[in-house]
């Protein structure tokens, strides 16, 4: 994606995990004003759940009227992410309890096109991030432990968020921080106002009876926080 298109902070990305999979034409266009949609890959490995891989991704690639966030919450990203990205996701977001080699990672999906993302668990440190920062397009702090939507957002994961943010900042870097898990209407103004920019959110979009007006909604409250 050319850097001119790319949306502003505050984005919001629903999460299709709480969609119909089933309908899921139908859930993708009832999102068509969020700003990426979130698409959790599951291996029943590296977390106790399973979803989907590229062939069901590459089919919400051609139907998805916005671009695609893909999250992958499997074992071996060295491996499989590379797949992601060449079938055209606008970012691609691995593990970093998983990955062998992190930065040779990102920069192979950058290299392929993609905007490249490491995810951190709620209790993975992130000072190990702090020198490459700027190998990675986004960092996505969890807040839930990954494998299941419709989870508690975990305020002690702040900290390690602002500690990010502030690092970002002192080093002039443009890395995207993104949250997930349990935000809603009324945890994402603690999250904006930590340091994310980048908000996915599954059931409080999908769970929602006008899922565009969620995502207004989170939206306007996240605005009021970033910084
Ligand atoms: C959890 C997934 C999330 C999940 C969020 O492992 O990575 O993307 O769909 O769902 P909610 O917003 O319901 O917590
Ligand atoms: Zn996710």
């Amino acid at each position: 994606m050319p850097q001119t298109e790319l949306p502003s902070a505050p984005r919001i990305n629903p999460s299709i995990l709480a969609a119909d999979f089933v309908n899921l034409q139908a859930d993708l266009e009832r999102i068509a004003t969020a700003d990426f949609v979130h698409v959790d890959v599951m291996d029943n490995h590296f977390v106790p759940n399973l979803t989907f891989g590229p062939q069901m991704v590459e089919r919400i690639q051609a139907t998805s009227p916005v671009p695609l966030d893909v999250h992958l919450m499997i074992d071996d990203p060295d491996r499989w992410a590379p797949g992601y990205a060449e079938l055209g996701a606008a970012s691609v977001t691995f593990h970093l309890e998983a990955a062998t080699d992190p930065v040779a990672l990102a920069r192979k999906l950058r290299q392929i096109g993609a905007r490249a993302g490491v995810a951190v668990k709620p209790d993975t440190p992130v000072e190990g991030l702090f020198d490459v920062l700027d190998e990675f397009d986004q960092i996505l702090v969890m807040t839930v432990e990954p494998g299941f939507g419709g989870q508690s957002f975990r305020a002690d994961t702040m900290p390690k968020l602002r500690l990010l943010s502030e690092e970002a900042r002192r080093r002039g870097s443009q890395v995207w921080l993104q949250v997930d898990g349990g935000i809603s209407e009324s945890t994402i103004a603690q999250a904006a106002e930590a340091g994310a920019d980048t908000f996915v959110a599954g059931s409080a979009v999908f769970g929602a009876e006008h899922p565009d007006a969620a995502i207004a909604s989170l939206r306007a409250g996240a605005a009021r926080h970033v910084h």
